[in-house]
């Protein structure tokens, strides 16, 4: 038999190589992204509630039933960082949200300084599907929305922390929160008992916009938004 050339087998080698590792690059790429897929669901097989350049009102229900659209960005997005003296601290400087959200929350936080409570830290306010997918993945916590169905994509909720106490639920600021949030058109949005109305568990430190005055019919009622739009 006649010998192959040397130079000839070694191509062949080289190309089998590049071969063999592009196909398995490909393999294990389509299953890190059939892996998000199935944590996340199929975006696609969800009617979208807004396109990304509409506009929605405050009292929007956003939950795993109604969700933003993937790219759904709210207008008129503030930085918390740059607003004129601050009346709390912000737990990084690129906490982003919607300036009517932005506005009434300067408000709140300045009306409870003047009540003597002082000490709060917003931990998160807008965030992207992008960045809510990411949460999503890392923590199944029951704690994170599904990407498109948490409130953060809407530039309208924010979190908060107090300083010196993990536990916000226990302290004078959270009761102050929860007693004059109507006044200024936030709600407690996940409060406690209400999982198996709004599928997600008593979160202490959520609040959402929603305006005056459905947020003091909703706190006043103690209910939660699904209940007061009828879901
Ligand atoms: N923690 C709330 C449910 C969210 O992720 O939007
Ligand atoms: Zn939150």
């Amino acid at each position: 038999m006649k010998r192959v050339p040397a130079f000839i087998m070694i191509l062949a080698l080289v190309v089998l190589a590049i071969y063999v590792i592009n196909w398995d690059y490909a393999r294990v790429a389509a299953g890190g992204q059939n892996a998000i897929d199935s944590l996340v669901g199929d975006p696609d097989s969800t009617p979208p509630l807004f396109e990304s350049s509409d506009e929605k009102s405050d009292l929007t229900l956003i939950n795993d039933d109604n969700p933003l659209a993937r790219g759904f960005k709210p207008q008129e997005l503030v930085s918390l960082y740059e607003l004129v003296e601050r009346p709390f601290d912000l737990i990084e400087e690129s906490i982003c949200m919607k300036a009517s959200a932005a506005q009434a929350m300067q408000e709140m936080f300045w009306a409870a300084q003047a009540d003597g409570e002082f000490g709060f830290i917003i931990t998160s306010g807008y965030r992207s599907y992008a960045e809510q997918t990411v949460l999503f993945t890392t923590n199944q916590n029951g704690y994170v929305a599904r990407p498109g169905a948490s409130e953060h994509q809407s530039g309208l909720a924010f979190d908060v922390g107090v300083y010196y106490n993990e536990n916000i639920e226990q302290t004078a600021q959270y009761r102050w929160l929860v007693e004059h949030c109507g006044e200024f058109g936030f709600i407690l949005r996940y409060p406690p008992d209400k999982e198996a109305i709004t599928g997600v568990p008593f979160e202490p430190w959520h609040f959402r916009y929603v305006g005056v005055p459905y947020a003091q019919e909703i706190m006043g009622a103690g209910i939660t938004l699904e209940e007061y739009l009828g879901h």
